[in-house]
């Protein structure tokens, strides 16, 4: 594995995220990703926020909904504050240069680094024989999204580290086999704060997901005030009260998630909200914590609504968003041909 950060790579800085739009998004994809993008906005010149549909499509596509969820997702983004004039924001299958850098990138790639990633076992389960070949490929598509614009951050959850590791493998590689050095820039993941791994609000060993069965596990960004109430007292704790520092969270995983999701939603360190709450109990914590979450995400809820009501307005959006990532990404792309040696 590379570790070197891309330090040598003379290229623009520039970020590159996605989500995929399944179902709707939850706290973990807020507090681990959408809400360090937005800061972000302020410290790059140039940001990229793409819907990832063509990763939707691994696993039980759903062609009656994907567009509609596609534009629920960059709605979640731009109320949340990734502001579309300055950031871009576009859908994935709108520019093809993805899909073209992808299968460039299956020929780098080896099939030994992309067996490792541990996602694609968990998602595929027992059931190895009979998945798409479009699932255990994610990762490499993943690479060419982030590459196609050259990327030099990536910000995302901690679960998405193993795949940025490969980014900067299948980078690295291209660079050596096609002699060119510095060709691509080896992306740096920005995993960041207490919000980087969001767990289950029931299991303390588990991420909270989207394909968890049970709703009362996490979060949705669209929760009201009354259901996060409810889901937040209904979520696993023991008889303790809180300690007093960070330090006391060790082995009480339930109990550091829920300081965890107060730090990262107020925007403090695990330490500031146990000298606030450090020798009281759940009875006080978890409706402080639901107030801090409904009031946070409330305004976000409510402007979600309104930009979906108006979907000619967000496409708008969108196309704007994919003209402008594709004048980055066709040019690149280009490049790639001529190194590769393709006939033009
Ligand atoms: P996805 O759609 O599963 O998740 C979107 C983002 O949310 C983060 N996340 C979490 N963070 C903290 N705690 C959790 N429980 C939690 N659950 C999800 C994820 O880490 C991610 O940042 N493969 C990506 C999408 C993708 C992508 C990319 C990301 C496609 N191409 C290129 C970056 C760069 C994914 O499945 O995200």
């Amino acid at each position: 594995m590379t570790d070197a950060a891309p330090a040598q790579y003379k290229g623009p800085q520039r970020v590159f995220s996605g989500m995929q739009p399944t179902n709707g998004l939850h706290l973990g994809n807020y507090l681990g990703a959408l809400k360090n993008w937005v800061a972000l906005q302020e410290k790059f010149a140039e940001c990229i926020y793409c819907v990832v549909d063509l990763h939707a499509i691994t696993l039980e596509p759903d062609p009656q909904t994907l567009a509609a969820r596609s534009r629920e997702v960059a709605a979640a983004y731009i109320a949340a504050g990734v502001d579309p004039k300055k950031s871009i924001v576009f859908v994935q299958s709108a520019v093809r240069e993805h899909t073209e850098l992808t299968w460039v990138f299956n020929c780098v790639a080896r099939m030994g680094w992309v067996e490792r990633m541990t996602q694609f076992k968990d998602k595929a389960g027992k059931h190895e024989e009979r998945v798409s070949v479009g699932l255990f490929d994610y990762p490499v598509l993943m690479a060419a999204d982030v590459l196609v614009y050259k990327a030099t951050h990536v910000p995302v959850g901690e679960d998405q580290k193993q795949h940025l590791e490969l980014a900067r493998d299948i980078a690295q590689k291209f660079n050596n086999d096609f002699n060119t050095p510095d060709f691509f820039p080896l992306p740096e993941p920005l995993i960041q704060g207490p919000g980087a791994r969001i767990m289950s609000l029931r299991d303390g060993s588990k991420k909270m997901s989207k394909s968890d069965p049970s709703d009362m596990t996490r979060i949705n960004m669209v929760d009201d005030a009354d259901t996060i109430l409810q889901k937040i007292k209904k979520a696993t704790t023991d008889p303790n009260p809180l300690p007093e520092s960070a330090e006391g969270l060790k082995g009480r995983p339930e109990v550091e998630n829920l300081v965890g999701i107060y730090a990262a939603t107020a925007g403090k360190t695990a330490d500031e909200v146990l000298k606030e709450f450090g020798g009281k109990g759940f009875g006080v914590f978890k409706p402080a914590l639901a107030d801090v979450l409904a009031s946070q995400l409330g305004p976000i809820a409510a402007e979600m609504r309104r930009l979906n009501a108006d979907p000619g307005a967000l496409d708008a959006i969108l196309r704007d968003g994919a003209e402008r990532a594709q004048a980055i990404a066709a040019p690149i792309m280009a490049e790639v041909r001529d190194v590769v040696g393709f006939w033009r």
